[in-house]
């Protein structure tokens, strides 16, 4: 339990970073994310429990899901980022992940390198790994997968951005410019289709979707509500959405 000053000068410190994570710190103080972090457990299908089992989080960022797989029982966790981490986001950078990590009194490990440096030299091999909102952030995505799958032992939790529903074949949106979210380090979204079949390439036994794509009202709905309120694309919003996925060596 903190004193009161000491709870005030945790919530400066808190209220000086831009955070993407809701990370609840303890005392009362949840950082302010623009994430709803905690409500993607469930969406994600996260094991209740990592007992003795090691941990590799590519694209930690502020390092939620790496604390989360430490508080439940993971014998390791290493927490992986570069674009963030390296101030990529001029309004964002590392200080999130080390404020958290030493307030939760974390012992997470971690390491500032690319996806497409990963080797079981660099880092080691991993029981599980989470790719979570990081493949359409990948120009290489095939390639950035193979370099997961090198390090991945047993299982893989990815989550993705989607594109391309029209077609039921595997497909992927490129996308050039600042298209999708005004966001210039988004490149591409495959169709679940094609993520399924990237992972089979890269050496993944059994895939599950466990968090898939609504329907296509609902992506109406929201397609128009981001036409009417920040001006993007109807068409492009119809075809696009999220999944989650569970894949197994
Ligand atoms: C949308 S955020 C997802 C953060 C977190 N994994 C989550 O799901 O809440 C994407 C993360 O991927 C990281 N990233 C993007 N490109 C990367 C690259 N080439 N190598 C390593 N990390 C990268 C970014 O720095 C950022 O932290």
């Amino acid at each position: 339990m903190l004193s009161d000053h000491d709870k005030q000068q945790l919530i400066d410190q808190v209220d000086a970073i831009n955070w993407y994570h809701s990370i609840d710190l303890g005392n009362g103080v949840v950082t302010k994310g623009i994430d709803n972090s905690a409500n993607k457990l469930s969406r994600l299908k996260f094991p209740e429990s990592f007992d003795g089992l090691s941990v590799l989080d590519i694209g930690a960022w502020d390092g939620f899901f790496s604390f989360e797989a430490e508080r439940r029982g993971a014998s390791r966790v290493l927490s992986t980022d570069s674009f963030i981490w390296n101030g990529g986001a001029q309004w964002a950078g590392k200080a999130g992940y080390d404020l958290a990590k030493k307030t939760l009194g974390s012992k997470v490990e971690e390491k500032n390198i690319d996806v497409l440096d990963l080797s079981p030299e660099e880092v080691g091999e991993f029981d599980v790994t989470f790719f979570l909102g990081v493949l359409y952030h990948m120009k290489h995505p095939l390639l950035a997968l193979e370099r997961v799958s090198s390090v991945t032992k047993k299982m893989l939790i990815l989550e993705t951005a989607v594109d391309a529903l029209w077609s039921r074949r595997p497909a992927m949106a490129f996308y050039p410019g600042s298209e999708v979210g005004c966001d210039p380090t988004n490149w591409c979204g495959p169709n679940p289709a094609a993520v399924i079949g990237m992972l089979k390439v890269v050496g993944f036994k059994r895939i599950e979707i466990v968090a898939s794509s609504r329907n296509i009202f609902w992506r109406i709905l929201k397609s128009a509500y981001h036409k009417l309120k920040k001006g993007h694309s109807f068409w492009q919003g119809i075809h696009y959405d999220r999944i989650a996925i569970h894949a197994y060596k």
